[in-house]
């Protein structure tokens, strides 16, 4: 019986069976699905393990090592915050700490409105006028904790996406 075989299911089969016969599949597969639903839904491993002939658990290890894959479904916006030492000699610690009292979660956690997920990175490159945080695709600069709420007011109030 398919009673459980849903329209996720299929979309993951087509995308990992194109994808199969590639070198060191693994990989491409995991970032074409992340590209594909924000995230590696727990469903994808069967797939995946029967597509490699490895197991569930070979899979899963892979995804566990490598930091960028996520387990969930990410919030409407994504938070990065530096935290690498050049941020931090401009006072990413305590932009930090506010940052995780403001949404009550913390680094690889989603609010529970599901409208933020935050993140740390280690350098966006944007070092000289830190604390820096990226929100989709922009990196904001000089990030403190007035200029976070007022991030956050706009985001969920005006549901303004910032490029
Ligand atoms: S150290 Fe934060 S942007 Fe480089």
């Amino acid at each position: 019986m398919e009673d459980n075989h849903t329209v996720m299911d299929t979309t993951l089969e087509q995308l990992v069976g194109s994808l199969k016969d590639t070198p060191g599949a693994l990989l491409p597969i995991l970032h074409r699905i992340q590209d594909q639903f924000g995230y590696v839904p727990d469903r994808a491993l069967p797939i995946i393990a029967k597509a490699l002939r490895c197991t569930t658990a070979d899979v899963h290890g892979v995804i566990s090592f490598y930091h960028h894959f996520r387990r969930s479904q990410p919030g409407r916006h994504l938070l990065e915050v530096c935290r690498a030492e050049a941020c931090q000699a401009r006072g990413a610690r305590e932009f930090e700490r506010h940052v995780k009292e403001r949404l009550r979660i913390g680094f690889d956690q989603t609010t529970a409105d599901g409208e933020f997920t935050l993140k740390a990175v280690y350098c966006l490159g944007n070092c000289a006028t830190g604390p820096s945080l990226r929100q989709g695709d922009r990196v904001l600069s000089r990030m403190n904790p007035e200029r976070f709420d007022r991030l956050v007011e706009d985001l969920t109030t005006y549901k303004l996406e910032l490029k």
